[in-house]
């Protein structure tokens, strides 16, 4: 990757907080990179509004109106590359991606995800978790590669479960720790202190602990 500022595309599929949080992250100078396009799977979702507010590029690749995975995956993989990215973040992107898609960027796609991964990759992570009886849940952000929720961590952060929550509060304590977090790991991305190697994830030159590094709120 070049010195000069980062180019970051977003996917996305619905609201859109997360692509926010980067966004606005970009503009203010905290992450060294822009964001060139933000992409969803679903038309007229309100991240698409979100971003068009901020004055973001964007562009919709309907899953939809494809055939197979494969044929989606080869439509989005070509409009994530006409806009030349450095980096690539799901931010709420609720589709499985192949290895057509992930190959070509691997080591540059994160994903976040809002479980302490490995535990609960997959869909309704809070309701698994208070189902389990965990106390405490949170979020991961982590490299993407085919196995779903299973590349290598890069950043977690942990999140207090209290007796009465319920699915939704658990969610909407866990989001407001993943927009800081999400910040932090794209920032450590893009600024080169971690980056991907064909050896495993190095972090300011060392390797990564496998559960990723802890995020308490500070930067790193
Ligand atoms: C976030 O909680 C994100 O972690 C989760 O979807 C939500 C999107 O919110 N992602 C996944 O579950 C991916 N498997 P947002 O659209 O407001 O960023």
């Amino acid at each position: 990757m070049s010195a000069s500022p980062r180019r970051l595309v977003i996917l996305i599929s619905g609201r859109g907080s997360n692509m926010q949080a980067l966004a606005e992250a970009c503009r203010a100078g905290r992450i060294p990179a822009q964001v060139a396009a933000v992409v969803s799977n679903r038309p007229d979702v309100e991240g698409l509004h979100r971003a068009a507010a901020l004055g973001i590029p964007t562009a919709v690749v309907d899953h939809t109106a494809f055939p197979s995975r494969e044929a989606f995956d080869a439509a989005l993989l070509e409009e994530v590359q006409n806009h030349e990215p450095d980096l690539v973040a799901l931010a709420g992107f609720m589709r499985i991606l192949t290895a057509a898609f992930v190959s070509p960027l691997l080591g540059r796609i994160l994903n976040i995800h809002p479980s302490l991964l490995p535990k609960y990759p997959g869909l309704d992570t809070h309701r698994r978790a208070l189902e389990a009886g965990d106390r405490e849940a949170g979020a991961t952000v982590h490299f993407v590669t085919e196995a779903l929720d299973g590349g290598p961590p890069i950043l977690r952060v942990r999140v207090p479960i209290h007796p009465d929550d319920t699915p939704e509060s658990l969610a909407a304590r866990v989001l407001a720790w993943e927009h800081p977090l999400y910040v932090e790991a794209v920032r450590l991305v893009a600024a080169g202190r971690v980056r991907w190697t064909p050896g495993g994830v190095m972090f300011d030159g060392a390797p990564l602990p496998r559960e990723g590094l802890e995020f308490t709120g500070t930067p790193l």
